[in-house]
């Protein structure tokens, strides 16, 4: 068995266990392209500062370079027994250039050298992340655009309480998307910071410049703290938050649709190739994937939690208890993926029952606040109106009939105020017309905000 690099320390092996229980290549392997990246910069500042050999610098680029194709291409395959993904890079380095790939770790610990891979790496799912989720706002402005005139109830309380449109429901959501988009990009501008050159926890006495190290890697700046920059982890705290939040709204999305899918709702019907079959019953077509996302936000909650609690006891700088956060945070970042990438498709081929928006609608005396203020346009106190408005649907639900049905007999003998027209001014047409307030439901108001939404989109370069 090969020595390990701390045998001058040690008189025997480690365990074997031990060596299993304390290796994390299995899962911190997926940041190679970023661990090269790190060391090709750290090595370019190492050569131009004269802390190594021009010329070992230039061979340890050139072998990182090679490295780097021969992972990419399956020629090198990860080492499982290796204890990371560092260790292993390195160790490869020296088993093609000998002393000079031990030149590398001059001015350097693998305490900045994981921080500033994960931020790398880190910086580049963001980057997709933020790519997908403005694919699915996209999607959801495109198909409110068409469904500016599509009446539905809108709910509080899961009871029917006041008409809106299909468009509002939906642009309800972009909104919330455009705030998870903002908080990515934020979390992302958070962590473009750079830890390279803290060494193992208190810099070093080379004479280093992180300026350059910063610069090549495209961080906004190196850190100032030395400590600090190799003990905490509050931007994968930051990213899983954001992530979670994301989540939150995919579920409460995702479980809507779950309701519209029902026969008891029946707004929408899930295409084909986005639902599935029971085994045992025939008739069933279930929305899985709504509820695999809703599943799986409780998952990524779950992650944002591990990070926290991994963290809060621990004392300054590095310790190894912050290997952890790594499986947490790639975990949400793969399911957050998957759930975006599968739920913008299952949307924009989702079939729109308009007509059982409309019915659902047209039940439940969505348009009593109308009818309200109906009388309130007409001189009465909004208490007063509320009252009589309020008798009349008990009056409706008595006699099995709508506040359009009821004669209007029955509403002389409330108040005298009470004429034909009313009729008019509590069709759900002219109740959802004319709530224009600014954001509510009229199509003249939403197609103001999906104008708005649209730029906003735009600036997530
Ligand atoms: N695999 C380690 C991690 O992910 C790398 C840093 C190890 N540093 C140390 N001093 N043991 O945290």
């Amino acid at each position: 068995m090969a020595d390990m690099m701390w045998a001058g320390r040690f008189s025997k092996q480690v365990d074997a266990g031990v060596n299993a229980f304390n290796s994390s290549i299995a899962f911190d392997g997926r940041m190679y392209r970023h661990d090269i990246q790190g060391s090709i910069a750290h090595a370019t500042m190492l050569g131009e500062c004269g802390i190594i050999p021009q010329e070992d610098s230039a061979k340890i680029i050139e072998g990182l370079k090679e490295i780097l194709s021969d992972i990419d291409s399956g020629a090198l395959e990860l080492d499982p027994n290796a204890e990371d993904i560092h260790m292993f890079v390195e160790a490869e380095l020296t088993k093609r250039l000998g002393d000079v790939g031990k030149r590398l770790h001059t001015a350097r610990s693998r305490n900045d050298q994981v921080a500033v891979d994960l931020r790398l790496y880190l910086r580049d799912e963001i980057a997709e992340i933020m790519a997908m989720v403005k694919k699915l706002a996209a999607a959801l402005i495109e198909m409110a655009a068409q469904h500016t005139e599509t009446i539905m109830p809108g709910y509080t309380h899961l009871q029917r309480a006041q008409p809106i449109t299909f468009a509002h429901h939906l642009m309800a959501y972009v909104w919330m998307l455009l705030r998870d988009l903002d908080r990515l990009r934020d979390a992302g501008e958070r962590m473009n910071v750079c830890p390279l050159g803290c060494g193992a926890l208190a810099g070093t006495t080379y004479h280093t410049d992180r300026q350059r190290t910063s610069d090549l890697l495209g961080f906004s700046a190196p850190m100032p703290n030395s400590l600090d920059g190799v003990s905490d982890r509050d931007y994968c705290v930051e990213l899983c938050c954001a992530m979670s939040l994301l989540m939150t709204h995919l579920s409460r999305f995702s479980e809507e649709i779950i309701l519209w899918c029902s026969w008891e709702f029946k707004f929408v019907e899930l295409d084909d190739a986005f639902a599935t079959g029971s085994s045992i019953m025939p008739q069933k077509k279930n929305p899985d994937v709504t509820e695999l996302i809703r599943g799986k936000t409780g998952r990524v909650n779950g992650d944002l939690v591990t990070l926290l609690t991994m963290m809060k006891g621990l004392p300054l700088a590095y310790n190894k208890d912050m290997q952890e956060d790594k499986e947490a945070i790639f975990d949400a970042i793969d399911n957050v993926k998957l759930c975006v990438k599968t739920f913008t498709p299952m949307l924009t081929t989702m079939r729109v029952l308009k007509d059982n928006m409309r019915n659902a609608a047209a039940r439940g005396f969505i348009n009593a606040t109308d009818c309200a203020d109906y009388l309130v346009k007409k001189g009465m106190p909004f208490r007063d109106a509320y009252k009589i408005t309020g008798t009349l649907v008990a009056q409706c639900i008595e006699k099995g009939l709508t506040l359009e049905t009821l004669p209007m007999a029955d509403y002389k003998a409330m108040t005298e105020l009470f004429d034909e027209d009313v009729y008019q001014a509590i069709s759900l047409e002219t109740c959802v017309r004319e709530r224009k307030s600014e954001g509510g439901p009229s199509p003249e108001e939403v197609t103001k905000q999906i104008a708005l939404a649209k730029a906003q989109l735009e600036k997530f370069a």
